[in-house]
């Protein structure tokens, strides 16, 4: 892979679009919200009545879509930006990312993204230290105490980022793992900044050294 890329994991609630946004525009690269994409997906099939444990019409709905991140999300360029957290999304988009069809379609056009790129990416999202990007130039897995992450969704609900953590670390195809060679960044009670400075000093070390 001769592009660079930063993957940045964690749960939710960890600070990962925050500090992934943050960094990109620190470094002047580009920024790729993956969770954002099954978000989408997931929009589009409700929209659609599209049966979201139906793995084959979803892996088919995935694969037709046109889905743009920048500089807002939109699905057949329909804006979709403002319901990607709405109750029915959160509640849904477990299923559609377990769903390996969907994850086939999603990791395929995460990768394109990051080939298209001059610069480099920074690219965040479960799975994507493990399986999109193992080779990335940092791999950085975020955590935070479940109280810190719960307060970050305030509008979602204990229960809610409870059940969001054990679907994503139990579920089969590519669950929530921390790669054996990510760096490890624990942000509770640390500003986006300071998460982000770091960073940067870890990238710094591993292009010097
Ligand atoms: O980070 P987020 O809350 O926006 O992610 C939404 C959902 O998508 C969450 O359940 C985890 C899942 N996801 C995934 O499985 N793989 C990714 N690369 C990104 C998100």
């Amino acid at each position: 892979m001769s592009e660079q890329v930063i993957a940045i994991d964690g749960p939710a609630g960890s600070g990962k679009s925050s500090v992934a946004r943050a960094l990109a525009e620190a470094l002047g690269w580009s920024f790729l919200d993956t969770g954002a994409m099954y978000r989408a997906v997931t929009v589009e099939a409700i929209s659609r009545c599209v049966d979201l444990t139906n793995e084959r019409a979803m892996g088919q709905l995935a694969e037709g879509l046109t889905l743009a991140t920048l500089p807002r999300v939109t699905v057949n360029g329909r804006d979709v930006q403002d319901e990607l957290r709405r109750d029915d999304v959160n509640e849904g988009v477990s299923i559609v990312a377990a769903n390996p069809l969907v994850r086939a379609q999603m990791v395929r056009r995460q990768r394109e993204f990051a080939a298209a790129q001059s610069l480099g990416t920074v690219v965040e999202g479960r799975d994507i230290t493990t399986v999109v990007f193992p080779e990335a130039t940092l791999k950085v897995f975020l955590t935070a105490s479940l109280e810190e992450r719960v307060r970050r969704r305030s509008s979602e609900g204990k229960d809610s980022v409870e059940r969001r953590d054990v679907a994503d670390t139990t579920r089969e195809a590519s669950p929530l793992r921390k790669a054996d060679d990510a760096f490890v960044l624990d942000t509770t009670g640390r500003s986006v900044h300071e998460a982000v400075e770091e960073i940067v000093q870890w990238l710094k070390h591993l292009t010097l050294s």
